[in-house]
């Protein structure tokens, strides 16, 4: 069945990738942007992939940007945009973590509520929360970002359970990535290291630090953002989406085994 499919965050990476492989199959998709020259980008990649996407900007921090989303008819809202800070949470300049938590979290309920106002009264939806399998595991020195994706899994789980009891065909999956190349992991772990000076507790690690995470993430890192995008896709379409999907598989795993073991 072809849906109409609103989804944020869409003028790059997996937020792009998703919203052109659901109009290939079909879907009517809205791909809002967070500034308006990728709402334009993003209209031209769209006609050069084949699809046609309705694009504009909608900044998800912004009341009035996240107003213009009320009066659609969506059935599947797709909560994907986000930013990533980084740092120690000993020294990390509480309005950096303010701030992510801004765009993870607030941004998102909030534009998350208006659409539910219209998908509770037609008694049909779905909406999609992008979290992370950071929000499963604390990540040290990427805290602030991780922190809001615990928030987000967790808010994510427990709206399921109250939108379940009102029964009205209204439902809320988590979509868990693990890392993938679209640049997002390089920019967070980078953000830190423009604030990080030499009273920093870590500056004697800094170099090593920066190495490392620049190290893993080449190591772990999903070439392509295929196993995620067929996820957004499968959660879009199902009937009732299951709590969680995660991609790659082994990297969801590895997550499910440090929590058994405690990590
Ligand atoms: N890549 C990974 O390894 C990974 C892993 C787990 C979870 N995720 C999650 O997946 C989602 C997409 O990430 P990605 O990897 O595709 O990175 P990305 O290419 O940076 O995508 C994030 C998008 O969100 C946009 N955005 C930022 N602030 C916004 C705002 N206030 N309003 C509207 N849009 C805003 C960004 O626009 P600008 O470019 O203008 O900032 C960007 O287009 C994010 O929620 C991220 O946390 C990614």
């Amino acid at each position: 069945m072809q849906k109409t499919i609103l989804i944020t965050g869409a003028g790059t990476g997996i937020g792009r990738d998703s919203a052109v492989a659901l109009a290939r199959r079909g879907h009517s998709v809205i791909a809002t942007t967070h500034t308006e020259q990728q709402a334009l980008d993003l209209r031209a990649y769209g006609h050069a992939q084949g699809v046609a996407l309705e694009t504009f900007k909608l900044d998800i921090t912004l009341p009035e940007d996240r107003a213009l989303a009320e009066p659609l008819v969506l059935d599947v809202l797709i909560n994907n945009a986000g930013i990533g800070e980084s740092g120690s949470l000993a020294e990390v300049d509480m309005e950096r973590v303010r701030h992510n938590f801004e765009v993870n979290v607030f941004g998102t309920l909030a534009l998350t509520q208006l659409v539910l106002k219209g998908m509770l009264a037609r008694q049909q939806g779905t909406v999609l929360l992008v979290s992370s399998i950071a929000g499963r595991v604390p990540m040290p020195f990427l805290m602030p970002y991780s922190m809001t994706k615990f928030a987000l899994s967790a808010a994510g789980a427990g709206l399921r359970a109250e939108l379940d009891l009102l029964k009205q065909n209204v439902h809320v999956a988590l979509i868990e990535p693990g890392a993938f190349h679209t640049g997002f992991n390089q920019q967070m772990s980078a953000r830190k290291f423009d604030w990080m000076g030499a009273d920093s507790y870590f500056a004697a690690h800094a170099d090593a630090l920066r190495a490392k995470e620049a190290r893993e993430f080449k190591l772990v890192e999903a070439r392509s953002t295929d196993a995620i995008v067929r996820k957004i896709v499968q959660a879009s379409e199902a009937r009732r989406p299951r709590l969680r999907y995660v991609a790659p598989w082994i990297q969801g795993f590895v997550v499910r085994l440090a929590r058994i073991l405690g990590v």
